[in-house]
């Protein structure tokens, strides 16, 4: 059974209550840079405490000591799920999971909006598939609970590391627009091919009935 995370991506506290009660009685959002930044970790503190599932999309990257220390400080919001950036190193990895035992700690790969001319404007000479195949691997080594990857390189990744745990952002459903996403995919394939956490964001409330979208994706999920 897949989790489903609803990416609560607008700037204001007021704008993401109000999508949460639209979804009621739905509990797993993702809170990302853009609303973290408004609301705080008291704003988190405050929904872990009335009982909403929280995967806060941090993808930390710096020091290991420094995100060592703010991986602690955010575990003590309650959150169920923390990214970080795989390319900080095996080191950061793991200074993140000491600090953090009992939280799922997810490491990000390649950005679902890079593409491989991206890579190559930024130096890498590995192809996409393989960076992320060597990402997930180094994040497998390093104690995390999973990666997110994105849905071409899923069915390569779940036969690497089938117990991990998969969360695939850029999910569009047939005839919508990728925006700035450059890896996508579609929501059965992504749950037939073993994503255990889907991330909805712009797919969700791009259609007039977001609430019977979420509904018949619970149907596919279970
Ligand atoms: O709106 P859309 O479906 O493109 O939303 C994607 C969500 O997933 C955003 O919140 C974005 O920050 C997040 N995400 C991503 N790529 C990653 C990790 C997270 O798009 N590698």
């Amino acid at each position: 059974m897949a989790t489903l995370w609803v990416a609560l991506d607008v700037s204001e506290r007021e704008a993401a209550e109000a999508r949460m009660a639209c979804l009621a009685p739905h509990r797993t959002f993702k809170v990302g840079l853009e609303l973290y930044h408004r609301i705080g970790p008291e704003g988190v503190l405050h929904w872990t405490q009335q009982g909403y599932e929280i995967f806060l999309d941090m993808k930390l990257h710096d020091i290991p000591r420094t995100v060592a220390g703010a991986v602690a400080n955010l575990a003590r919001l309650g959150v169920s799920l923390i990214t970080l950036h795989v390319s900080g190193g095996r080191q950061m990895l793991e200074a993140a999971r000491e600090a953090a035992p009992s939280t799922s700690l997810i490491g990000v790969t390649v950005l679902t909006s890079l593409g491989s001319e991206d890579l190559a404007g930024l130096g890498y000479t590995s192809s996409l598939p393989e960076l992320v195949a060597l990402y997930a691997q180094t994040a497998r080594v390093a104690g995390l609970a999973g990666v997110v990857v994105s849905a071409p390189e899923l069915p390569a990744i779940q036969r690497e590391w089938p117990r991990a745990r998969l969360v695939v952002p850029g999910i569009r459903w047939p005839g919508e627009a990728a925006d700035d996403q450059k890896r996508v995919g579609q929501p059965e394939a992504i749950v037939a091919q073993g994503g255990t956490d889907l991330v909805l964001g712009r797919g969700l409330w791009q259609t007039a009935d977001p609430v019977g979208r979420l509904e018949a994706l619970k149907r596919l999920a279970t």
